[in-house]
């Protein structure tokens, strides 16, 4: 008999700070709508200097391990495009902060905003295997760009961890998948950058061919008919970009699809930015967090990684899910952030993109959540939890 695996837990993580859009169209002189209407987004998370993908992992997972515990998890995957070293796994920072097993294999996983959805499909099949085991997938990213160009109103942050198990509570990650890889220059970071390199309207056709590539593959493996599908949940590097997405599938498939099927994921990214790895899953969290019951309901899942992969996979909603869910959570961790205004935040993003590991820093604490970015020393970066797990 086949094993139900899927989504058993979720929870998320963001900054400490926030961006208004509007205040950075004012330091643009572009029309506010532009941000607003055109390309989606109100606001953006930013992080503090204590802040950065390992923390913002480790909070995100933090909620997650206090409700089930750690005995189970086997595998711990970090999924992220914003690593904090070239060889070491920002997972075992997590690992350790969380007081995780030491039997418990860890990995960080790359192929830019993509990389969860490998995590999870490797999560799934691996619990399919041995169904007493759980794996936890953490995706966490900070999105920068150079200052003053058209895509620094794309950038954010964020972190979505999840358990996957067998018999889920809140979603099963049905089986059948369609991929979509062409090799294209359309976003990337060099080893030698902080901010990524982008042709933002190349990376917008290549999304297109993803998204319609990874829909044929899905259907050509037996993949259900687009109208058995009741929710779509696409990558978010924008808001609007989701909603155009849905168009191009819409138009290539002949189906009706309308915008209520794509806005209700749009909430949380709207004032989070760009998360990369993060924003597919954040878009999953607000579907699941909305009013409508989605018992026994179909997402679509499509997943895009400039470069680039794509994927298309379905999840089916649990009976008893709404009792699982942390919208309460993430509404009030978005309610938690600070403003901050366009100068305060351009030198954040100066301090960021400038620290190099070569001189012991000593970062102090800024932000209010529960792990901190401390500082280098020897070279070696360094964390710090509030409250010591064992
Ligand atoms: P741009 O060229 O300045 O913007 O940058 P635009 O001129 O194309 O305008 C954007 C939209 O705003 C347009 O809407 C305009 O009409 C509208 P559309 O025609 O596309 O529907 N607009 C207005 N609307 C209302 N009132 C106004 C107004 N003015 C204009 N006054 C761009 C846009 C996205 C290219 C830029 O922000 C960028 O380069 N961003 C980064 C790249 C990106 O996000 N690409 C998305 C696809 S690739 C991806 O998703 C992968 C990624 O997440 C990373 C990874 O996977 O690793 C990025």
């Amino acid at each position: 008999m086949s094993v139900r695996v899927g989504i058993h837990d979720l929870a998320v993580a963001t900054t400490g700070y926030v961006v208004e859009l509007d205040d950075l169209a004012a330091a643009m002189g572009v029309d506010p709508a532009k941000y607003r209407t055109g390309l989606g987004q109100d606001q953006m998370s930013v992080p503090a200097p204590d802040e950065d993908i390992v923390t913002m992992a480790a909070a995100a997972a933090g909620p997650i391990i206090d409700t089930h515990g750690a005995d189970r998890i086997r595998t711990l995957f970090l999924a992220t495009e914003s690593g904090v070293d070239q060889s070491k796994a920002a997972a075992l920072f997590v690992h350790q902060l969380l007081g995780l097993p030491s039997t418990c294999r860890v990995v960080e996983l790359k192929q830019a905003c993509y990389s969860a959805t490998a995590a999870l499909q490797a999560a799934a099949d691996m619990v399919a295997r041995r169904p007493d085991d759980q794996v936890l997938v953490i995706a966490s990213d900070v999105a920068r760009y150079e200052l003053e160009t058209a895509a620094e109103a794309t950038q954010g942050a964020g972190a979505v961890a999840m358990l996957v198990a067998a018999d889920p509570a809140i979603a099963e990650i049905e089986p059948t998948a369609g991929v979509f890889t062409a090799e294209v220059d359309d976003f990337w970071r060099p080893n030698d950058s902080a901010t990524a390199v982008v042709d933002g309207q190349l990376s917008i056709f290549a999304y297109r061919d993803g998204v319609l590539g990874a829909w044929d593959d899905y259907q050509a493996r037996g993949g259900v008919p687009i109208d058995q599908i009741d929710r779509f949940c696409h990558h978010q590097p924008f808001t609007k970009m989701a909603a155009k997405a849905l168009r191009w599938l819409a138009s290539h498939t002949g189906a009706g699809l309308r915008p209520p099927l794509i806005e209700v994921s749009t909430r949380y990214n709207r004032r989070l930015g760009n998360s990369y790895t993060a924003s597919l899953y954040f878009a999953l969290a607000a579907v699941l967090d909305a009013d409508d019951d989605l018992t026994g309901r179909r997402i679509g899942m499509f997943s895009y990684g400039s470069g680039s992969v794509s994927e298309f996979f379905t999840l089916l909603v649990c009976e008893g899910y709404r009792a699982h869910t942390r919208g309460a959570a993430t509404e009030e961790l978005l309610a938690a952030r600070r403003p901050i205004d366009i100068a305060g935040y351009r030198a954040l993003h100066a301090a960021a993109t400038n620290l190099g590991s070569g001189d012991d820093v000593s970062v102090p604490q800024e932000s209010s959540g529960p792990f901190h970015f401390t500082g280098i020393s020897g070279r070696a970066r360094q964390y710090r939890a509030d409250a010591p797990r064992p």
